[in-house]
């Protein structure tokens, strides 16, 4: 299945590979010669994935994962590890967003928020650091966030998700500037709007497809448009590449 082999001889965690966004992460990284460990909640859908990819050559793994607990993070690792040696690099793409007014929205679904994309981005970067430096192997890695065009722009009905990403943005500085000595490297991307589960239900309504309106290409963007800046930012070619935030937007904030 190797199309090329930019990431040959790396392992590769993608968190939130159940779906959208990381389903496609999974494929992308396989193709380019990467072990694959698929995390999420939903284990169904990542053996499936795993399974497709195998049959065509590649190597995958499927193990549940929880990015907000602690325990299940550990053992996601743990599991990778046993599969594949040190996982070297992560994409911390699991996310979930919960939208509403700000006087309406419940301190349950502002922390599930939090809970999820932002203390499970820390979790599974620590995670992979502390296994990284145990290994000797700092240098190879190469931790991606996925932050969004929503942490530097203001869309009413969207502050905890997109104070979070804004959280994702600082903490990929934060983490690079900690581990700037000793590795990994750090760096996130900040897509825009691309269709998945996570807004399809917003597109579909009157006021989103308004917004849509008002991009300047009047589209979604494809999830393609992160695929070579993605295989450059866990590639060997970005060793001197840490503490960036990448925007991606097909324009949509211009
Ligand atoms: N789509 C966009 O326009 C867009 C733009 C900018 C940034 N992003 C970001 O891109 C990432 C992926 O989004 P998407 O559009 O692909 O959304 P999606 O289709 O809803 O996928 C979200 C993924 O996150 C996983 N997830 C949710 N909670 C989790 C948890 N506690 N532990 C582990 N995995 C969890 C889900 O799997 P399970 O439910 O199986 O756990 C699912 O695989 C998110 O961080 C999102 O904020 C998306």
């Amino acid at each position: 299945m190797e199309k090329h082999s930019k990431l040959a001889g790396r392992t590769v965690m993608i968190t939130g590979a159940s779906g959208g966004l990381g389903a496609h992460f999974a494929e992308l990284c396989a193709g380019a010669g990467a072990a694959v460990v698929l995390g999420a909640r939903r284990l169904d859908r990542l053996e499936n994935l795993a399974a497709a990819i195998r049959d065509r050559g590649g190597r995958a793994l499927a193990v549940p994962l929880d990015v907000a607990e602690e325990a299940s993070v550990t053992a996601a690792f743990d599991a990778a590890e046993a599969q594949f040696g040190p996982v070297d690099s992560v994409i911390a793409n699991a996310g979930i967003e919960r939208s509403g007014r700000a006087t309406e929205i419940s301190v349950e679904d502002f922390d599930a928020v939090y809970a999820v994309n932002v203390r499970g981005a820390f979790l599974v970067a620590r995670e992979a650091a502390r296994r990284l430096r145990a290994a000797g192997r700092t240098e190879d890695g190469r931790i991606v966030m996925i932050s969004s065009i929503t942490a530097e722009i203001c869309v009413p009905g969207l502050m905890p998700y997109s104070v979070s990403k804004a959280a994702v943005s600082h903490m990929t500085r934060m983490l690079a500037r900690e581990w700037a000595r000793r590795g990994p490297n750090v760096n996130a991307l900040a897509p825009g709007y691309m269709p998945s589960d996570l807004n399809a239900e917003w597109f579909a309504s009157e006021a989103g497809r308004q917004q849509l309106d008002l991009f300047p290409r009047r589209r979604l963007a494809d999830f393609t448009m992160l695929d070579e800046p993605l295989l450059f930012l866990l590639s060997n070619a970005s060793a001197q590449v840490t503490g960036s935030v990448i925007k991606l937007d097909d324009g949509q904030t211009l």
